[in-house]
Order: structure tokens, then sequence, then C-alpha cells
């Protein structure tokens, strides 16, 4: 039997999952966003490092002042999306490496700042590809945001400077009344090459 998933599926998460033109006013649980966690967290990351942090924007007040923090086009989405999340990766994610990866918790690498801070990017940006999918997973659509102002965000919100934003990401119901052209995606010919 193949181990392939099926072709809903297939649409569910790539085909036919597009980033949303509209969502609807229908609300999003934090359950929701708790179960695409739990599925993503088991995708890889390098070191098994997990820096990913996902901080979802509720209260009106914070919801506000991330609102004033993007850019123009991306303001109204920010506003009304049920759920409104800022990715941010933690610089201080090797702090963890007891639990999460005890056969590597005591190499010399974890104190090269420059070589700590370059992981939590990278694979923020690897673990965010990975939620994505996750929250299409769940049914949702997610709309991805890096028009943002990433120093206003962390000042704002990450004084201290241990969480560094990567992107906001409006998550919620799709409108499928309000369909959205997709533009071509590369041919195997471009995008793959055998040598
Ligand atoms: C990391 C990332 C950042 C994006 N930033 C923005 C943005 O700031 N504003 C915007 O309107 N669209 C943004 N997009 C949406 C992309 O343009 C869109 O996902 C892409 O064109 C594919 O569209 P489709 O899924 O409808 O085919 C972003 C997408 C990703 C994945």
């Amino acid at each position: 039997m193949s181990k392939a998933i099926d072709q809903a599926t297939q649409e569910l998460l790539f085909t036919q999952a597009n980033t949303p033109a509209n969502f609807t006013e229908a609300p999003v649980s934090d359950a929701q966003i708790h179960a695409a966690y739990e599925l993503m967290k088991w995708a890889p990351t390098a070191f098994n490092a997990q820096p990913m942090r996902i901080v979802l924007v509720n209260s009106p007040e914070k919801r506000a002042a991330l609102v004033e923090r993007v850019m123009e086009g991306n303001q109204p989405r920010v506003s009304t999306a049920s759920q409104v999340a800022i990715i941010a990766a933690d610089t201080k994610f090797a702090e963890h490496m007891p639990t999460i990866n005890p056969g590597m918790a005591g190499v010399p690498l974890w104190k090269n700042t420059e070589f700590t801070n370059n992981l939590a990017n990278t694979q923020s940006w690897l673990q965010l590809g990975y939620l994505i999918l996750a929250l299409r997973a769940q049914g949702l659509g997610v709309y991805p945001m890096t028009g943002i102002h990433n120093d206003q965000i962390n000042a704002e919100f990450f004084a201290d400077g241990q969480l560094q934003t990567v992107a906001v990401l409006a998550i919620g119901n799709i409108d499928e009344t309000a369909a959205r052209p997709r533009n071509p995606r590369h041919d195997i010919e471009t995008a793959i090459t055998s040598i």
C-alpha cells in the first residue's frame, strides 16, 4: 500500500491551498492553533533546536500596536483576522538543549553567538514553513507577512532582545467566495537539476 497522502489532503495542503484573499468572521480558537503546533513540532530542525516561538496577539491593545508596525497593505488583515501571530526566533534556544538534545548540550557551539543567532533565524524560518502547512492541515487559512517593521515590533514586543521577529501570520477561516488568482510555479526543468 502506498504511504503517499491522498489527493484531497494534497489539495488541502498544497494545490488548492492558496494564500487566502479574505477570511470569514468565524473565530479560530487557541485550541486549533495548539492542535497545529502539536503536529508541526515533530518536523525536523538542525540539532533539534526548535527555536521558533509563536506569540498570539489577542488583546485589542496589543493587536492595535502590531497593526501600527506592519506595512500599510497588510494592516487590514492584521487588524481583522481571527488570530494573528508574531513568529519569532528565540536567540536563547540553546538553554533548552539539556532537555531537547541532551547529547549535544555540552558542545562549545552554543557559546558562539554568531552561530546561534544564525541557527535561530534559519531554523525558525524552517519551522514557519512547517507551521503554515500544519495550520492548513487544521482546515485553516494562513496569510504570512514579511511586509512588517521588524525593528519596531522587536522594540514594542520583545524589548529584552531575546526574541527576534521573523514574520507575522494572519490565521482564519477561508472565505471561499473571495477567490484570488494564483501566480504560476516553476516547472520541474527550472527547479530541479540532476547532475
Ligand atoms: C514568508 C512570506 C511572506 C509574505 N509576505 C507578504 C506580505 O507582506 N504582504 C502580502 O500581501 N503577501 C505576502 N505574502 C504572500 C505571498 O505573496 C503569497 O503567499 C504568494 O504569492 C503565493 O500565493 P498563493 O498561495 O495564493 O499562490 C507572503 C508570503 C510568504 C510565504
